[in-house]
């Protein structure tokens, strides 16, 4: 019976967390790279990706500088950090997924994140 009443319930659930998905990233589709960066990841990575956000300066450690962490890594692996989090490439926990950004978003976050002089 338990099992019958759960996944009735599933449904209605998954159904509607795809169009709170869905309504969030039609909401950010008009930001740019930086206005995203600004919002969403400089509170860890810091302005210009040192890892010196507030919230970055209370970790243990703090993120690490771009233009160090970045070095030899692809687009995809990038992008897969970005969208899925840290230990989707079995790094920390810290780093939240953001699955709500379009691939769009996601390529202009990284030309970004890539320019930027940390
Ligand atoms: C809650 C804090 C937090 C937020 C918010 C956050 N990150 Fe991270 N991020 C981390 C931590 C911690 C790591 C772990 C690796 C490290 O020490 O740099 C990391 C790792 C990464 C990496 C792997 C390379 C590296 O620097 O180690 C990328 C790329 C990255 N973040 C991009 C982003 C982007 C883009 C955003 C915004 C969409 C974002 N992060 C938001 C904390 C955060």
């Amino acid at each position: 019976m338990t099992k019958t009443a759960t996944s009735s319930w599933k449904g209605p659930l998954l159904i509607s967390l795809a169009i709170v998905v869905a309504a969030g990233s039609s909401a950010i589709a008009a930001q740019s790279a930086p206005d995203i960066y600004a919002e969403k990841c400089a509170a860890c990575h810091g302005d210009t990706g040192k890892g010196d956000g507030p919230a970055g300066q209370a970790m243990q450690p703090p993120p690490i500088p771009f233009s160090t962490a970045l070095k030899g890594k692809s687009d995809s692996w990038i992008a897969t950090v970005i969208t899925k989090g840290g230990p989707a490439v079995g790094m920390t926990p810290a780093m939240p997924p953001h699955p709500t950004l379009s691939d769009d978003q996601v390529k202009a976050l990284i030309q970004y994140i890539k320019q930027l002089k940390s």
